[in-house]
C-alpha cells in the first residue's frame, strides 16, 4: 500500500515536564503500533503548554527531551512525521478560524478547564479556555481518521467531531471527521498511586504518585511498593472499593500483555506486597530499553534536530494543502505560497 492510501494518525503530547507511565501507556505505546498501518504524524505541542506559564529555557529543552522520548519509544521517522507544532503556524492559524465555529458553552462544559482554572486561579488566560479550538486544529489540518488518546482527552475529540461537522455543514466536507481511538480499558486511565481515584498526572504534588518514564528502576520498585491500596486483603478487580488494586492490576496486564483474567489467576492466594513489587518489575522490564534509546538519542541534539526539521517541512507541506481548502470555502483571498 503507497503511503498516501493509508488512513492518516495525529496525536501528541505537551511538553511540560517529563512523561508519566500514564502517557506511555494510555498513548504513546500505541502509537508506536499504529506506525505501520497508518500515516502518522506524532507531534510536540509546544503552543499548548503556553496555556501555563512555562519557563522559557526549560521548555526548550523540555521540546527537544520530549522529541527524543517519542524517539526513544519507538516512534520511527522513517515511517512517521514527528514535528514541533509551533514550527508549523498553520497549527494557530486555523485554531482562530475554528474558535469562530466553537460555541462559548461547548468550552465552558470541558472538564479539563474547568480543572485548570480551578489550579491557576491566579492566570485564566483566554487560550486556557479556548484550548480544544487549538486541538481541533492540530487534528483536523490533516485529514485525520484516528486518535490514540487516553480517555482524558474524550471530551476534546468529541468538540473537534462536533466542530468539524459544523464547519462541514457550513460550506462542505472538506474536513475528516476524526475518531477517537481510546487505549484498552486498563490502560486508558492509569490512576495515581496515592490517591488511585485520580488519574495519574505529571501536574501530582507527591514523586510517589507518579511514576515518570525517566525514573531510576529503584525509585520506580520505590513508588509500587508505597503504593495505596486497602484493607481487604483480598485481590480482586473492583474499581469502586479497591481503585488501588484495580490499577497495579491494570498497570501489570498493560505491561506483561496479560489479559484480566490471567492477572487475577496469576495473582490468586496473594498478598498485596507481591502484586506491588511485580507491577514496578514489569514496568521496570517495558521501560528499560525505552530509557537507554532516549540516553543515546538525547546525547545528540544535531541530529535531533535535523529530524525535527524534516517533520516540520512534511506537515507544513500537508497542513498548507488544507488551508487551501479552508480560505477557498470561507471566501478569503487564495494562499500565496509561504
Ligand atoms: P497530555 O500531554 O496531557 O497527555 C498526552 C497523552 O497521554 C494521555 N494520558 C494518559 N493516558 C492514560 N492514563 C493517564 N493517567 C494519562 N495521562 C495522560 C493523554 O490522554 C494523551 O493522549 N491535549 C492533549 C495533547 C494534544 C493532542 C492534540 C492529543 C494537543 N493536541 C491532538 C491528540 C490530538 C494533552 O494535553 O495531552
Amino acid at each position: 500500500m503507497n503511503l498516501a492510501d493509508k488512513p492518516t494518525v495525529f496525536s501528541g503530547a505537551q511538553p511540560t515536564g517529563q512523561l508519566t507511565l500514564g502517557n506511555y501507556l494510555g498513548a504513546l505505546q500505541n502509537w508506536v503500533a499504529m506506525q505501520e498501518e497508518y500515516n502518522c504524524l506524532f507531534c510536540v505541542v509546544d503552543l499548548h503548554a503556553l496555556t501555563v506559564r512555562q519557563d522559557p529555557q526549560a521548555l526548550r529543552e523540555q521540546i527537544y527531551d520530549l522529541a527524543a522520548v517519542y524517539l526513544a519509544c519507538g516512534i520511527d521517522p522513517a515511517k512517521s512525521t514527528i514535528f514541533v507544532q509551533s514550527q508549523v503556524p498553520a497549527h494557530a492559524e486555523l485554531a482562530w478560524i475554528l474558535s469562530t465555529f466553537t460555541q462559548m458553552g461547548e468550552l465552558e462544559r470541558m472538564t479539563q478547564y474547568k480543572d485548570k482554572s480551578q489550579r491557576h486561579r491566579t492566570n485564566i488566560n483566554a487560550g486556557l479556555f479556548t484550548y480544544p479550538t487549538l486541538m481541533a486544529a492540530d487534528i483536523l489540518l490533516y485529514g485525520t481518521h484516528k486518535v490514540p488518546v487516553g480517555a482524558d482527552q474524550k471530551q476534546h475529540l468529541e468538540l473537534s467531531r462536533d466542530v468539524a461537522t459544523r464547519f462541514n455543514g457550513a460550506f462542505k466536507p472538506i474536513f475528516q471527521v476524526p475518531d477517537p481511538l481510546i487505549a484498552s480499558s486498563g490502560s486508558a486511565r492509569v490512576k495515581d498511586l496515592q490517591e488511585p481515584s485520580k488519574k495519574m498526572s505529571k501536574s501530582a504534588e507527591s514523586d510517589l504518585a507518579k511514576v515518570m518514564l525517566l525514573d531510576e528502576p529503584k525509585t520506580i520498585l520505590k513508588k509500587f511498593k508505597k503504593a495505596v491500596t486497602d484493607s481487604q486483603g483480598v485481590i480482586a478487580y473492583d474499581e469502586e472499593a479497591q481503585p488501588g488494586v484495580a490499577n497495579l492490576l491494570n498497570i501489570w496486564c498493560a505491561a506483561t500483555n496479560n489479559s484480566l483474567e490471567n492477572a487475577l489467576e496469576h495473582f490468586s492466594h496473594n498478598m498485596y506486597g507481591k502484586l506491588k513489587v511485580e507491577s514496578g518489575e514489569a514496568v521496570n522490564a517495558i521501560l528499560a530499553p525505552v530509557q537507554e534509546r532516549y540516553r543515546d538519542i538525547i546525547a545528540d541534539r544535531g541530529e535531533l534536530i535535523k529530524i525535527l526539521d524534516n517533520g516540520a517541512e512534511v506537515a507544513r507541506q500537508r497542513a498548507e494543502e488544507m488551508m487551501v481548502k479552508v480560505v477557498d470555502v470561507l471566501g478569503l483571498p487564495p494562499r500565496r505560497s509561504l
